[in-house]
């Protein structure tokens, strides 16, 4: 039963973690830095890098502690080795690689959206379900929309992604446009549950025979719609002119748009490719609206993630770890970070 220890640091949460056998979490800490980046909009990349270094040491030590564990019972280190900020990236690679070589452990490196296809192999309670392939996986993310499918363990092929913004970004955006705080994601989905999803009609981009996707148009589309409400006045992104009543409405009927074609498009590849079973992971995973609409309209079993384990963190980094060590890979001291790394 390996015991990995997982490092995380590839946006704006330091994170650490304990887990076993690749299901049972032993610890999970997770630093937000998001307070921090909330005055600029989004995250600031210095900001991020020097707040990783300040508490880096810190949440390992947790991560040990929580577990009750010191290194000599940890059988690997794991590590996020991208996608992601560069200057955030080495905090966390660095960190690993000094574990790995002042113990001795297997240093082993993780892209992170492998780490998020594999928050669904961690459970509150074994036995996992077990999985039959192929599966259809959805990650939608603050920096990913990506349509994968996945063949076995570690073997991917895209279909599509997005060809503009995230799924995240757009709810961030939109949530700024909305005068909504940051994070986006979470605020907007709040603010939308008092709203009419079918009070504005905001466009689809369903991108027809091909499995990639759009946000921008529907951002635009919400852009137009809050700027014909109060025409002429000049509005920043701390103060929105918009009718404070509308707000809800506005939230509903663009987070309606996105989990539509969210759903509409993976439900189509999952029949098509004849998956067994839905994956959808990522920090937009975490929407009640999307996993409902995925409920309602999808012919097979659908898998999200606990919440806690839908954004960012290390248990996923040690899950999709423990499978890699298995299989036997083993990355050197000298491995750099990867910022633009595919999954496939
Ligand atoms: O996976 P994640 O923590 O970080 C990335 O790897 O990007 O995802 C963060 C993204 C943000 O864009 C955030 O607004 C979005 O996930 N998000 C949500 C919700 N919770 C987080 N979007 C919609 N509804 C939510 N409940
Ligand atoms: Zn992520």
């Amino acid at each position: 039963m390996p015991r990995v220890l997982a490092i995380e640091t590839s946006c704006d949460e330091t994170a650490a973690a304990v887990v076993a056998d690749g299901t049972t979490i032993l610890s999970n800490i997770i630093a937000s830095q998001a307070a921090r980046h909330a005055p600029y909009g989004g995250v600031f990349p210095e900001v991020a890098s020097r707040m990783h270094i300040e508490v880096i040491y810190p949440v390992v030590q947790q991560a040990l502690n929580e577990a009750h564990l010191g290194l000599g019972d940890i059988d690997a280190i794991a590590v996020t080795r991208g996608p992601g900020l560069p200057g955030s990236l080495v905090v966390g690679l660095n960190m690993a690689k000094g574990l790995a070589f002042g113990r001795g452990l297997p240093l082993i490196g993780v892209n992170h959206l492998e780490g998020h296809v594999y928050s669904l192999w961690l459970v509150d309670a074994p036995p996992v379900p077990a999985v039959k392939f192929p599966v259809l996986v959805l990650i939608v993310s603050g920096g990913h929309t990506e349509l994968i499918l996945m063949i076995g363990h570690g073997q991917y092929q895209r279909l599509g992604g997005t060809l503009d913004d995230a799924a995240g970004e757009a709810f961030d955006k939109v949530a700024r446009l909305l005068g909504l705080p940051y994070p986006g994601g979470p605020n907007l989905e709040q603010a939308a549950q008092d709203g009419d999803p079918a009070a504005f009609k905001f466009p689809r981009a369903w991108l027809e025979g091909t499995w990639d996707f759009s946000f921008s148009g529907l951002k635009t589309a919400v852009l137009y719609e809050v700027k014909k409400q109060k025409p002429g006045v000049p509005f920043g992104p701390d103060e929105t002119p918009l009718d404070l009543a509308q707000v809800p409405s506005l939230a509903a009927s663009f987070q309606a748009a996105v989990a539509d074609v969210l759903v509409g498009k993976t439900v189509a590849a999952a029949r098509q490719f004849e998956a067994t079973e839905i994956f959808v992971a990522g920090g937009v995973s975490a929407n009640k609206t999307l996993k409902a609409e995925f409920a309602r309209r999808a012919e097979i079993p659908v898998r999200t993630p606990p919440l806690v384990l839908c954004t960012d963190n290390a248990a996923m980094i040690a899950a999709a770890a423990n499978f890699r060590y298995l299989a036997g890979q083993r990355d050197a001291l000298d491995m750099d970070a990867l910022p633009n790394w595919r999954l496939a």
